[in-house]
């Protein structure tokens, strides 16, 4: 039998220090559930420099990488498993283009545009791909809960 709650879609979704300092807390839950999005599972976590560094391991060439894991290390965030159909793409549409100033010109309404300020002070995160999704969920969540498992007898398989 297979388990894994529905077929929805899920991604992960992130509050960033900045996020949380400015108490947008609850204004951005509100936009989630406004928008149709379950909360599934979250938890309130401080990063440390290895945890940071991993989670963004894909940037670890770029210029900014430093500066961006000391950002995200500098207090607490709030990781989200959200969960709806087409989650990854209508989150990453929901929160707006990465640099939080341009956001605020381009979509006004978009979360990054209400509580960023820059590229790197863009307030929340989501998960680029379905790929990417799978990955981020596993490494906050248990990996059962980022996708569909099935047992047969004592053989469970993802
Ligand atoms: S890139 O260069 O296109 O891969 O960047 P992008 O995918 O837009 O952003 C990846 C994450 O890096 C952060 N970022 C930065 N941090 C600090 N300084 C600068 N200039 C900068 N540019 C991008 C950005 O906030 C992205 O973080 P996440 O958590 O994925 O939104």
């Amino acid at each position: 039998s297979c388990y894994g709650a529905t077929e929805k879609e899920k991604t992960l979704a992130m509050m960033k220090p900045d996020g949380l300092y400015g108490n947008y807390d609850d204004q951005i839950k509100k936009m989630v559930l406004d928008s149709g999005f379950s909360i599934l599972r979250e938890k309130r976590i401080q990063l440390d420099e290895h945890t940071a560094r991993i989670f963004y391991a894909e940037h670890s060439s770029k210029s900014f990488f430093p500066s961006l894991v000391k950002y995200m290390t500098s207090g607490p965030v709030l990781v989200m498993v959200l969960e709806k159909e087409n989650a990854v793409a209508d989150w990453r549409n929901l929160i707006g283009p990465t640099d939080a100033e341009k956001a605020k010109v381009t979509h006004p309404h978009s979360i990054r545009a209400l509580c960023g300020v820059s590229a790197e002070r863009n307030c929340v995160h989501g998960s680029d791909s379905i790929q990417s999704a799978l990955r981020e969920i596993s490494f906050f969540f248990v990996k059962s809960l980022a996708s569909k498992w099935c047992c047969f007898g004592l053989l469970c398989v993802i």
